[in-house]
């Protein structure tokens, strides 16, 4: 038999155990403005700390006895199923991780039969993402425009290629404030600081792969538009997103509208009874509001209140299988994973995803195992308690 070829990637991934080892080996991929935009968190990074901290503090609890052999991680998600209870989140700009990008994302997604969210500031297109992805489970994250023509132009381009949902996000109406990013002169295409001259001088790879590819803008808009120039403009967008536009959204999309960004209760209400099919508890990853609350934490509010009427699911932290089984315990129909992802994506490309997929989904089965859940479904309060540190 011939020798198997490893690449180098495929060597790399190899040696990751967990989500943190991609992490370590990610920082290296990527020049350091990139990593910063990915990694850090709004002001002073409270909210990104918290939302690590909320999970450390999930206890789970066996039931004795109980342990099962071969539980399955499959579950529904909008009554469709899914592979497992994981979302991939929108993220901007994911050509900068890793040049294959959204396509990759999208194709790993796919092959793992878990739906991916493309964000409104992707690098890639609409249409090229679902071509990349064919029978993926494709969502749109809509950043709404103060221009609805130019909202209706993504839902009418979504529609067109078979996405499954529109994902609104209510929680960006301006851009947290990333300290780093400013220090870095973080924009698209990179102003050329000394600091990213310097971090692109030490990633000569990543350089070329980005000027051998198609040229970087905001890729669901028409080419040469403000919008696919303007950066993570806020003029543009709608800055007072209200229920009514959830509703308007209903009117104007045929399929489920998933509300991501919903921070307590009463909003998590209002979106609701506004028509949301679905809501996201998330601080987006502690990049908006620092010290706003922490998802993991608002679940045992918010679940009792909409949970029959719609799904909840979580994101902002989640970087484990033993994370996913914290947030089912404490009432999530799924978990979304960003940065998780996105590191995989800078050490392997689409390998790279599809290993940050498995990692999560191995260590999910387990702690199932362990606890004596046979399903996803019979993961419950009775598994959880959260720890006073
Ligand atoms: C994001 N997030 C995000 N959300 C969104 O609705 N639209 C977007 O364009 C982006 N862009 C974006 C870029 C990057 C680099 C990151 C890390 C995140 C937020 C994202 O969807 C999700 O809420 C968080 O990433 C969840 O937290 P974790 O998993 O990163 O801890």
């Amino acid at each position: 038999a011939r020798p198997v070829q490893r690449t180098a990637e495929q060597r790399r991934l190899a040696r990751c155990l967990s989500v943190d080892d991609l992490e370590r080996l990610a920082r290296r991929r990527v020049p350091a403005a990139v990593w910063d935009y990915v990694h850090g968190g709004s002001d002073g990074e409270l909210a990104l700390a918290r939302n690590r901290a909320a999970f450390d503090r999930v206890e789970l609890r066996p039931t004795a006895f109980g342990q099962v052999p071969e539980p399955t991680v499959a579950t529904t998600i909008l009554g469709r199923t899914a592979a497992a209870p994981v979302i991939l989140a929108p993220t901007g700009y994911t050509r900068l991780s890793h040049h294959t990008g959204e396509r990759a994302v999208a194709a790993a997604a796919a092959a793992a039969g878990v739906p991916y969210a493309l964000s409104t500031y992707a690098t890639t297109s609409i249409t090229d993402t679902a071509r990349a992805a064919p029978g993926g489970r494709n969502w749109f994250q809509l950043y709404l425009m103060k221009d609805r023509a130019v909202s209706l132009a993504h839902l009418a381009e979504a529609r067109q290629r078979g996405y499954e949902a529109i994902m609104l996000t209510i929680n960006t109406t301006v851009t947290g404030m990333k300290r780093q990013d400013k220090r870095n002169g973080f924009a698209v295409p990179p102003q050329l600081t000394a600091r990213t001259v310097a971090g692109m001088g030490r990633h000569p790879g990543w350089v070329a792969n980005i000027l051998t590819t198609e040229p970087l803008r905001f890729a669901t808009f028409p080419e040469g538009s403000t919008y696919a120039r303007w950066g993570m403009s806020n003029q543009l967008r709608e800055q007072a997103i209200r229920p009514a536009d959830i509703t308007w959204l209903k009117q104007q999309w045929e399929g489920p509208v998933v509300v991501k960004g919903v921070q307590s209760v009463a909003d998590a209400v209002e979106a609701v009874d506004a028509g949301a099919d679905a809501i996201v508890l998330s601080n987006h990853g502690g990049r908006q509001l620092d010290r706003a609350p922490v998802p993991l934490e608002l679940l045992p509010d918010v679940v009792p209140v909409v949970g029959d009427r719609a799904e909840v699911y979580v994101d902002s932290g989640v970087r484990s299988g033993g994370d996913i089984a914290a947030a089912i315990g404490l009432g999530a129909r799924g978990v979304m994973v960003g940065r998780a992802y996105l590191y995989g994506l800078m050490v392997g490309g689409q390998r790279g995803v599809t290993a940050t997929l498995d990692l999560l989904v191995d260590e999910l089965r387990r702690a199932m195992c362990l606890l004596g859940t046979p399903d996803v479904d019979s993961i419950g309060p009775g598994h959880v308690r959260l720890r006073a540190s």
